[in-house]
Order: structure tokens, then sequence, then C-alpha cells
């Protein structure tokens, strides 16, 4: 098929990049590059072995999206494109609606007006807020506690109410849970810019002597260690799940809402102990008080992604610090 990536030369769209072009799609990715860069397409090409398409270019702009994706004769779309910070969006929320939300609506007027409607949509599990009971599953109530979670749940509003409008629509809101890791290549990876604001890319810097230590926000939760708890997922295996979901979209009509997680959370010191395995010194930690707005743990129920899609995540946390490691190793040689 022929796909379009907004947002593809981001982490996740990247990854998702390589696991559709190996196994034989085309895709053509689209970002304006306000948090990634052009020179991942150059690798990607070369994890490949082919050339990849890119469009430089803002979600917003819907006579530019329609043109490439005419171009390139899209059949279906992947739709990553789109701000992510939880505290910029607190400060900002406005920004996060803009991109977010006016994004997605620019982006399905361009696949309405060319009757492309085979849709994937990047959702997060902030939908569901604070946890009412755990695992969160699909039909745990969405109560998202920030302006980003927001964005993501109106824009999940809009898909429910668009399928219902158009029984041909095959749209798929995936939850994804807390994506760390690289691929093995080490040419792509989590790399933000500035100070890492999440756990495992703040490591590899610890790691790497860029930074000093890590600071543990809160010790006594009630969670296995006291640190709190996150259902980390594999990038890659992230990336596999949004093919599977595409192999669905193909055979089943309208919406589908689906975790995409481990269902096995895992805790701060669980992960700097597997990181510290990974990078084979001992990392330096302090602790910090709670941080306002934290939840002491989440994580999936990962069976409906099983029932629909027959996808599970398949790599170990060990894995997910490895090859975060080797990216960093790789990455500032
Ligand atoms: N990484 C996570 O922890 C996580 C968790 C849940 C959901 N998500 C969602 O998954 C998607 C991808 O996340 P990621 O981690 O790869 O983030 P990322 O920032 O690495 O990738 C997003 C990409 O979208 C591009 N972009 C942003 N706004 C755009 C616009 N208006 N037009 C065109 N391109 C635009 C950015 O330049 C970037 O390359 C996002 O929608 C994010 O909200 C991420």
């Amino acid at each position: 098929m022929n796909i379009l990536l907004t947002g593809g030369t981001g982490y996740i769209g990247s990854h998702t990049a390589v696991v559709l072009a190996q196994a034989g799609h085309k895709v053509i990715l689209f970002d304006n590059l306000c948090n990634s860069s052009n020179e991942v397409v150059g690798r990607l090409e070369k994890i490949v072995g082919k050339k990849i398409d890119f469009a430089e270019g803002d979600v917003r702009d819907t006579a530019l999206l329609i043109e490439v994706m005419r171009t390139h004769q899209i059949e279906a779309v992947i739709h990553f494109a789109g701000l992510k910070a939880v505290g910029q969006s607190v400060a900002d929320p406005i920004l996060y609606f803009a991109n977010n939300v006016q994004g997605t609506i620019s982006l399905l007027q361009a696949m309405q007006q060319l009757q492309i409607k085979t849709f994937i949509f990047s959702s997060s599990a902030t939908v569901y807020g604070e946890p009412v009971y755990l695992p969160y599953d699909e039909v745990h109530p969405t109560k998202p506690i920030n302006p980003y979670g927001d964005s993501k749940l109106q824009v999940e509003i809009i898909l429910r109410d668009l399928a219902q409008s158009d029984a041909q629509w095959k749209i798929a809101c995936l939850r994804y849970f807390n994506p760390v890791g690289a691929h093995d290549s080490g040419l792509i990876g989590d790399d933000p810019n500035g100070i890492p604001g999440n756990l495992m890319p703040y490591l590899s810097r610890v790691a790497a002597g860029t930074l000093k230590y890590l600071n543990v926000f809160g010790k006594d939760y009630d969670t296995r260690d006291g640190t709190g708890e996150r259902d980390y997922i594999h990038v890659v295996d992230l990336a596999e799940g949004h093919m599977a979901a595409l192999d669905f979209l193909n055979k089943h009509a309208g919406l589908h809402v689906v975790n995409l997680g481990t269902g096995k959370p895992a805790s701060v010191l669980e992960c700097v102990r597997a990181f510290e395995k990974a990078c084979g010194k001992p990392l330096p930690i302090e602790f910090a008080p709670r941080r306002d707005g934290d939840l002491p743990i989440y994580y999936a129920k990962a069976d409906l992604a099983k029932q629909l899609f027959g996808w599970t995540a398949q790599r170990s946390l060990d894995k997910m610090c490895e090859s975060a490691w080797y990216f960093e190793q790789m990455h500032n040689k």
C-alpha cells in the first residue's frame, strides 16, 4: 500500500516507517520538522536500503496535503504528527488544540476530498486520566488531566462521529502507553531536544555522562518499591502494532479503539537497574519529592490488540534499555 505517515520523521513515525517499508509498503513521510530532523530520512534509507519519500509541510496546510496525497496515490494515513509535551500544553493550551486538533481536522478534510478512508491515529493512555481501576481497558472512563490529553480525546471524539457518519471509514485509535528504546541499527531513536522530560532518554544521558544523576520523583508511592510504575513498550513493538492494525483495517470497517502496551508495568528503580545492566555501570540517582500530576501507577490491559490484531509486545525491558543505550552511543560518537 502507499501510506502517508504524518510526523514520519519523529520518534514513533520513523520506527513505523522501517517496519512498513521492510514489509513492502511504500511510505511517504510528511513532517514540518518542528520536533525532528530531515536527517532521519537518510538514516531510514540506510536501514531499509531503498529510497524513502519525504515532504516537508504542516498538517494544517490542507492544500499541500491534498497535493502530496494525490501525487503519491495514498491509500492509508497514519497520523503521528502532533505536539506531546504535557507541561507545554498546560502553559499554552491553544498551541496544542491548534496543532493536534485543527491539524487532524485539516488532514481528515484532505482525505475526505480524495476519498481516502483508512486512518490510524496516535492516541495516548493519557486520555484515561486518574485510574478508576487498573489495568486500564479500552472502556475505562476517559477524563484527561491536562490539555495534551484533552487534545487527544477531542480527536478521538471527532473520529467516532466521522465513523458514525460514513460506514466506509476504517479507523484505528491506538492508545500508546510509554514507548521507549530504539531500532537495533542505532540509527534512529528517541532524541529529544534539551533536557529530556522522560525517564529513558534521561537515563541514556546520565549513562553517557552528559547529565549527572537521575531525579527519582517520589519514593513512597503505594507500588512494589515505592517509585512510580509505567507500562514501557519497545518502540519497535509499537511500530509493529501499527502494521498489525493496518492489516486489520484492510478487512474491517468502523472505528476501533485499542491499547498498545505490554500489560506489565515497571518501576523507575527497575528501569534504572535494567539500564545499569545495559550500560555496564552504576547510574547515580537522587530521590526528590513527588511531582504534581504524576500518577503512582498505570498500565494497559493489552488483550484487545491481541484479539483484534493478533499482536502482542515481544521485547523485554532489558532489550528496551540495551537499544536505547546503543542509540545514545551511536548518536553521540
Ligand atoms: N512518545 C510518547 O510517549 C507518546 C505516547 C502516546 C502518544 N504519543 C503520540 O504519538 C505521536 C508521535 O509521537 P513521537 O513520540 O513520535 O513524537 P515526535 O515529536 O518525535 O514526533 C512527532 C512528529 O510530528 C511532527 N509535527 C508536529 N506537529 C506537526 C504539524 N503541525 N505538521 C507536521 N508535522 C508536525 C514533529 O516535527 C515530529 O517529527 C504524537 O501524536 C504523540 O502525541 C506519543
